[in-house]
């Protein structure tokens, strides 16, 4: 038998504050726990009756140790809450600086794409000491990224996108799994997260795209979806293969989409929406869902006509169109 540890490694910025406040719950539980306890067990012969006929005298509550023991026990319940709420937001929000991989969960098998391109399966090179965001969806069931060492899990669904960020502080190799039951495979949907030196990731992304043959990257199942092109590129030449720029060149028929990218816009019958991911996913695949206001419902939609990786490929190309227009649009 391997020997199994009882704490996974801490190897992210986040999985050591969790592991603080993770120790700090149990601490509390345990000592709780021991002191109710005990206290119950010592109560019990301390004042157990001692004659059939005695009577215990009448008390009938104590503000001062009432008052005591209920604001410390409040203190504390909030004290776990803030750190606790603290933790769980900056779990939810990668830094504006962080760089995006893709990962598209199937059964039974990860890929992922990095921001040049680069593909790979079941295993992830990333650098070290930089925030990573994961942009995740599923081709099919239900999924979970789950990386131990990092403290981080999240459930990669199929129809939309989840985000999950880490910055590894260790250069190594840590444990990917699937932690949702996702079919027959299921367990062996495992993989590795790969930290390197910031060098060292530079020279591993270099190799991955010489090796990498540019048309054929269909080994594994993988998507023919360019090989080391860049995901705004080819989705440049999708959305000039299928024609997009039909209508979303003025903003006649359909909206314009420069600069769209992390906006709001208002909505055809109230209400309004930020441009993100999920947004653009589902004015693709569903463009009636959400009319931009003062347009027409008049787009078809795309379902069936662009795979979950194309899909991707179309937002990265819109927002592309945003990060360089970034001055010139107001
Ligand atoms: Cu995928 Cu379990």
């Amino acid at each position: 038998m391997g020997d199994i540890p009882l704490f996974p490694e801490s190897a992210s910025t986040a999985s050591g504050q969790f592991d603080i406040m993770f120790f700090f719950m149990v601490f509390l539980a345990v000592f709780f726990t021991v002191l109710v306890a005990g206290a119950v067990i010592y109560f019990s012969f301390r004042y157990r009756r001692r004659s059939a006929d005695e009577v215990p005298p009448q008390i009938s509550g104590n503000t001062k140790l009432e008052v005591g023991l209920m604001v410390p026990l409040a203190g504390l319940a909030l004290i776990a809450f803030t750190w606790n709420a603290v933790l769980y937001m900056n779990m939810w929000d990668p830094p504006d600086d962080a760089m995006e991989i893709y990962v598209a969960g199937k059964q039974w098998m990860w890929k992922m794409q990095h921001p040049d391109g680069q593909q790979e399966i079941n295993t992830l090179h990333v650098p070290v000491d930089t925030p990573v965001k994961l942009l995740m969806t599923s081709q099919d069931v239900i999924h979970s990224f789950y990386v131990p060492a990092f403290r981080i899990k999240h459930d990669v669904l199929p129809g939309r996108y989840t985000t999950l960020w880490f910055e590894a502080t260790d250069v190594g190799e840590y444990h990917l799994f699937c932690a949702e039951y996702c079919g027959t495979n299921h367990s062996r949907m495992i993989g590795q997260v790969i930290v390197l030196g910031q060098a060292d990731y530079e020279e591993w992304l270099a190799t991955a795209g010489s090796t990498g043959s540019p048309t054929t990257a269909g080994d594994s199942g993988m998507a023919d979806s360019g090989g080391t092109v860049a995901p705004e590129a080819a989705g440049a030449q999708l959305y000039e293969s299928l024609g997009c720029a039909g209508c979303h060149n003025g903003g006649v028929i359909g909206p314009a989409l420069d600069g769209i990218f992390g906006e709001e816009v208002q909505l055809e019958g109230g209400g309004s929406a930020t441009v993100d991911e999920n947004y653009l996913r589902r004015s693709i695949l569903q463009p009636n869902a959400d009319i931009v206001a003062g347009y027409q419902p008049v787009m078809p939609t795309f379902e069936g006509q662009v795979d979950e990786d194309q899909l991707f490929q179309l937002i990265k190309y819109i927002e592309s169109l945003s990060s360089d227009n970034a001055e010139t649009e107001q």
